[in-house]
This record gives C-alpha cells, sequence and structure tokens, in this order.
C-alpha cells in the first residue's frame, strides 16, 4: 500500500476521531500530510477548531450500525480508536463495554477483511491482566496473561479486548496491525466531572481535577499500582512510524499481523509517586507551596469505583519490538508530559 505522506488522494478513516488519541491524530495527519481525513464519532466536541477544515469529512454515528461500518471500510488505512475505556464504566456497564470493545471492532474487522484496508486497530496494555508487583517487562508475543475472577467485572474490558485482538489476528484476510497504549497522557483527555463529563475520568483527569478544585487526590488501595506513562505526542510519533514503514513493500511483512505495545518504560512511576509529582507540578503553575496543596488521601478500590473493582500492579512495557521492527521509542521525559497535560487542564477548565 502506498502511503505517501504527499499523496493527497488518501483518506485515512479515524474511528473514534473526537476521542483523546483521535483529536491528536487528527492535528497530525493535517499537519504532517496531505491526506483526507474520514472522522468518526458520536461527538465532535473537542474538534471545533477543525469542523470545517477542507480535508476532513466528519460523520456524527455510532459505529454500532452496519452502514456506518460498511462507510468506514471503503477507506484504504483505517484507525480504530472507538471504545468506552474509562475503567470506572467497567463494573456498572459490562455488557455496554464488552460490546464496545468486542462487538463493534469485530464487526468493523470483517468488513476490512472484505474490503481489503489495512486495519490499525487500538486495544490496550490491560490485556497483559492482572499483573503482580514482580511481573517485569510484557513482551507482545511471549508474556502469557492471568486475569481475575468473572465476579471482579473490572476485567469486562481488557478481557474484551483481548478476545477482539484474537478475533482480528484470525480473521482471514485481513490486513491488519494491533496497539497497546501504556497509559497515554496529554491535553484534551477526558473530562472534568460536573463541567464536560459525568463519572470518574482516568487518573490524569482525575488528579487535575482534584488539583484545580483544591481537593485531596484519591489513592485508591493506597496508590502502590505502577504504570509507565506515556506521552500522547510519542504515540502519534508511533503510528506514523507505522504508516511509513506499512507503506514500504520491504518492510510492510513486518507491521502486518503484529501487535506492538506504546509505552515509555522509562517513564514508570506508582500511582502514588504520580500524584506527589503532579502536586509538585501544579504548586509551581500556580505558585505556592505544595505543603498548602490537601494531602493525598487513601481509598479503597470498592469504596472508590464500586463492587467488582481489580487492579494489576505493574504494567513495564518491552519496547524492543517497536525498536526493531520500525525504528521507534518513546521518547518524552514523565516530567514534560505531565506538565503539559496538567497546564492545559488548568488552562482549559479554569476558562
Ligand atoms: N489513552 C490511553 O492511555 C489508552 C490506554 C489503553 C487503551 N487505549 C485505547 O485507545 C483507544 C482510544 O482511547 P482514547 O484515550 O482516545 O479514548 P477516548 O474515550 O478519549 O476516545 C474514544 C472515542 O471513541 C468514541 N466512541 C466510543 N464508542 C463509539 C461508538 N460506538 N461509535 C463511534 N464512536 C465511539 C468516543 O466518543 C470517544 O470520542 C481506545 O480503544 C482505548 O481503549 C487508550
Amino acid at each position: 500500500m502506498n502511503l505517501r505522506l504527499d499523496d493527497s488522494s488518501i483518506t485515512v478513516a479515524i474511528v473514534g476521531c473526537g476521542g483523546f488519541i483521535g483529536s491528536h491524530l487528527l492535528d497530525a495527519v493535517l499537519e504532517r500530510t496531505r491526506w483526507r481525513v474520514f472522522g468518526v464519532d458520536l461527538d465532535f466536541y473537542r474538534l471545533q477548531h477543525r469542523l470545517n477544515h477542507e480535508r476532513c469529512e466528519f460523520l456524527c454515528a455510532d459505529l454500532a450500525d452496519p452502514a456506518v461500518v460498511e462507510r468506514i471500510a471503503k477507506f484504504p488505512l483505517v484507525v480504530n480508536l472507538a471504545a468506552i475505556c474509562t475503567p470506572s464504566r467497567y463494573m456498572g456497564e459490562a455488557c455496554e463495554v464488552i460490546r464496545s470493545n468486542y462487538d463493534h471492532p469485530a464487526a468493523l474487522a470483517e468488513a476490512c477483511a472484505k474490503s481489503g484496508s489495512w486495519l490499525v486497530h487500538f486495544s490496550t496494555s490491560e490485556i497483559y491482566g492482572k499483573t503482580t508487583p514482580d511481573s517485569g517487562e510484557l513482551l507482545e508475543d511471549e508474556t502469557p496473561a492471568v486475569f481475575g475472577p468473572v465476579s471482579a467485572s473490572r476485567w469486562s474490558y481488557a478481557t474484551a479486548k483481548l478476545l477482539a485482538e484474537r478475533f482480528i489476528a484470525g480473521l482471514p484476510g485481513l490486513r491488519w496491525t494491533v496497539v497497546r497504549p501504556f497509559n497515554f497522557v496529554g491535553p484534551y483527555m477526558d473530562f472534568m466531572p460536573g463541567v464536560d463529563g459525568e463519572g470518574i475520568p482516568r487518573v490524569l483527569a482525575n488528579f487535575s481535577t482534584a488539583l484545580l478544585r483544591g481537593e485531596p487526590l484519591k489513592l485508591v488501595n493506597g496508590g502502590k499500582a505502577k504504570r509507565c506513562f506515556t506521552s500522547v505526542h510519542d504515540a502519534v510519533d508511533f503510528l506514523f512510524a507505522l504508516f511509513d514503514a506499512g507503506s514500504d513493500p520491504e518492510r510492510c511483512d513486518g507491521v502486518l499481523s503484529q501487535a506492538f505495545n506504546v509505552g515509555n518504560a522509562e517513564n514508570e512511576v506508582s500511582v502514588a509517586e504520580l500524584a506527589a509529582r503532579m502536586r509538585s507540578i501544579f504548586a509551581k503553575v500556580r505558585g505556592v507551596d505544595v505543603s498548602t496543596l490537601p494531602e493525598p488521601q487513601v481509598v479503597s478500590g470498592e469504596e472508590y469505583y464500586g463492587a467488582g473493582y481489580d487492579d494489576s500492579m505493574r504494567r513495564l512495557p518491552s519496547v524492543e519490538k517497536a525498536q526493531r521492527l520500525l525504528g521507534f521509542k518513546a521518547a518524552i521525559p514523565l516530567d514534560t508530559a505531565l506538565e503539559e497535560s496538567l497546564l492545559w487542564f488548568v488552562k482549559h477548565y479554569s476558562v
């Protein structure tokens, strides 16, 4: 497939285009290429600045609709980011979460197999399951996955994502690549509860909201779980490295039928350490002493998220495969990524 960045006849379909990663990918496609974009989402409130762009067509629609799936699969490159992916919903809305993360992507994959599109499907680092504090690097093609019991409906998301990966990998004729993100952070992530969304956002927006409201940061089960927070700009660079390799006849075999971890292993911190860093950055931004901010509070997972909560204790990506096959390595340090995200949040929601 020829995906030259200066080829104005190419249209990329971005499904979930109005979301956090989608909005960054859209900007990057418009800035770095001459491609057109067919963007699909349930809403586009983050994309007000792009709605009238001459190279964009936006369709406000549900991926559950087979007619929408057919339209998307007509394009040669399809990036599927659409999903319910906020942890607080995995407990109370397990069936919706499973439809969103298995049924819809499976239908899209079947349509892409028929049309011959290259499907770049966003899975998750959660497919590695219930890791322990001693779990080492997670390798795409070797690490076994262990999940919590069915009674812990936290695993509805991860198991649906894993089944979608298996379905995609098993589908005859499909040209596919799977992406497993490791805690991307950046501007436009999630929402501020009560302002532009309801419920509990992911940890970055959650902590940013508490800081802005002068409330204590809540450390679920003590904040001992470790994550590798990765700048969304690195994630976008990964995608361009992927597009580049996918359009090179000599390298495309190396990126098709492959799953890739996308994460910054050097940015590993516990959630408690993340809270400490975000408090320091916020104090610096506000020009106050960190001791004037409320101390973090420990809460139990059940108390915070409800019955059925469970967690994986460490998610450390092996980054060797992306480096070997794509020459990609995430480069943005944790504090840079956090500062950019927090500054955006403060500016956006102070207005
Ligand atoms: N951001 C991360 O760190 C991270 C981590 C692991 C996995 N992922 C995966 O990456 C993908 C994108 O994540 P994100 O952080 O941008 O999430 P997001 O929630 O910001 O974006 C997802 C978008 O999909 C849209 N969407 C959901 N259901 C839809 C439907 N039925 N039809 C049309 N649009 C629909 C939503 O409206 C939203 O705009 C998801 O598949 C997610 O599971 C992201």
